[in-house]
């Protein structure tokens, strides 16, 4: 830790107001990680904590990988900083390049934001000028999809389906409407894999289309696997419906693959593992494998092609980031995806599902138990909620799973796992027996 940083037992916790944390109860009984190697954390009192979820879903190679920090440095001490409007650095251009040759065929043009949530608002905008390009600016709407999540930013707030994101900060962005999700329907809980049930409500596009007009649409926009809010699976022929409803009416197709990018489903990204092809992807997180802030929108080269017209001196997409394609984030991004294929660890995550597929669905009969669900390396455990405290079991044995040394994540009552890539299979095994012993433990 740096000597400007005083023991943690000494640190004022007030100023720092944590996002996405309950404040009161974390600055009350305060959980502070100190450092991390390989698969665990390191807390300020001496304990190991195995990581059940990739950080937030990110560190997909693990932790403290030195080649990273390597690469890092190097490029600080190389080039610190360079202008991301109207010059350029290598590192931008060969990220940018790798990334596409990763991408399904077809799309071939990066555009880099710092987060997920600037990823899907560059996508979203993207998908306006595109249409505007070709004459079709009235096509302004976008459909999002009930308990997506796309970030916070205003346009992915609005496209998402969080009740409490939109509850709390008003109208929105105007023209969007929501498909409905796809969970919980009879006959798919404890599926293994996609669930049997549910492709039809895809068809719910066609009744938006029905509406409000194909030709004032943009873009849809979903989750291929949905994971903050609750690790939703694609049921069965669903995406591949939605895909074909979009290329019925000339809608665009966006795929946020903020988690799912990068090997969670052990494939580089979940459009090959679904083999449906969108025409935006959106990523962040394992980009750098989560040490430097980095998004990216990925996009069909005839609709950056659409773009690049009008007088060449004149900017053609009036969009970016002062840290758009940052050095130190290309540095980092280079340096994970030499890491990701060095070590085959997208086909490590496929290789590894069904043992964690098997471990997970042994946690079936216990106590509070509703519903189990994997796909490559993710997985969920949701709990019945306590009548009248929802999210207050699935909280309380999201802490009980902490004190005994493994990190899993909580939405309300629905417990996430998804390690990083390079977990073992005997650490699988940790997390699961973690969580069967804190369900027995939480009443
Ligand atoms: C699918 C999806 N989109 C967007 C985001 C937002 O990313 P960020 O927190 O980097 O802005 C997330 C974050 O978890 C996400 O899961």
């Amino acid at each position: 830790m740096s000597q400007d940083v005083p023991p943690v037992n000494e640190l004022d916790l007030s100023a720092y107001w944590m996002p996405f944390t309950a404040n009161r109860q974390f600055k009350a009984n305060p959980r502070i990680f100190v450092s991390a190697e390989g698969m665990h954390f390191a807390t300020a009192d001496g304990r190991k904590v195995l990581d059940g979820t990739a950080g937030l879903w990110c560190v997909n190679a693990g932790h403290g990988r030195r080649e990273i920090a390597q690469a890092v440095e190097r490029q600080l001490l190389t080039l610190d900083y360079s202008p991301a409007f109207q010059m350029g650095h290598p590192g931008a251009f060969e990220l940018a390049a790798r990334i596409a040759r990763m991408a399904p065929e077809g799309l071939d043009r990066v555009f880099f934001g710092n987060s997920g949530s600037e990823a899907v608002d560059t996508a979203l905008k993207v998908a306006l000028a595109y249409h505007r390009a070709r004459g079709e600016g009235q096509r302004t709407r976008f459909i999002g999809r009930e308990r997506g999540y796309h970030g916070v930013g205003f346009g992915g707030m609005s496209v998402g389906g969080i009740a409490n994101n939109r509850r709390t900060f008003g109208p929105m962005l105007p023209a969007v409407d929501h498909l409905r999700h796809t969970h919980g329907l009879p006959g798919n809980a404890f599926a293994k894999g996609q669930p049997p049930h549910g492709a039809e409500l895809a068809d719910d596009l066609e009744r938006l289309i029905a509406l409000h007009g194909a030709d004032t649409i943009a873009a849809v926009i979903v989750e291929p696997l949905a994971g903050s809010t609750g690790v939703l699976i694609p049921p069965h022929g669903y995406l591949e419906r939605l895909r074909a409803i979009c290329d019925r009416h000339g809608l665009l197709l966006i795929f946020d693959e903020v988690i799912t990018g990068f090997g969670r489903l052990g494939a580089p990204f979940a459009a090959q593992h679904f083999g449906v092809t969108p025409d935006l992807i959106t990523v962040a997180k394992g980009i750098t494998n989560g040490v430097v802030p980095m998004g990216a929108a990925i996009v069909k080269r005839g609709i950056h092609d659409a773009l690049m017209q009008g007088p060449e001196h004149v900017i053609e997409f009036f969009h970016g980031y002062t840290y758009s394609g940052h050095p130190v984030a290309c540095a980092a991004g280079l340096a994970a995806l030499e890491i990701y294929a060095r070590e085959s660890l997208f086909e490590r995550a496929a290789s590894l599902a069904p043992a964690l597929q098997e471990a997970v669905h042994s946690l079936r009969g216990a106590p509070h138990v509703a519903d189990i669900r994997n796909l490559g390396l993710v997985a969920a455990v949701e709990l019945e909620p306590r009548s009248g405290e929802p999210g207050k079991r699935g909280y309380d044995v999201f802490l009980d799973c902490y004190e005994h040394g493994v990190l899993v994540r909580q939405t309300g009552d629905i417990l996430a796992i998804s390690p990083p890539l390079t977990v073992e299979e005997s650490q699988i095994h940790q997390i699961v027996e973690t969580i069967a012993n804190a369900v027995r433990r939480v009443v």
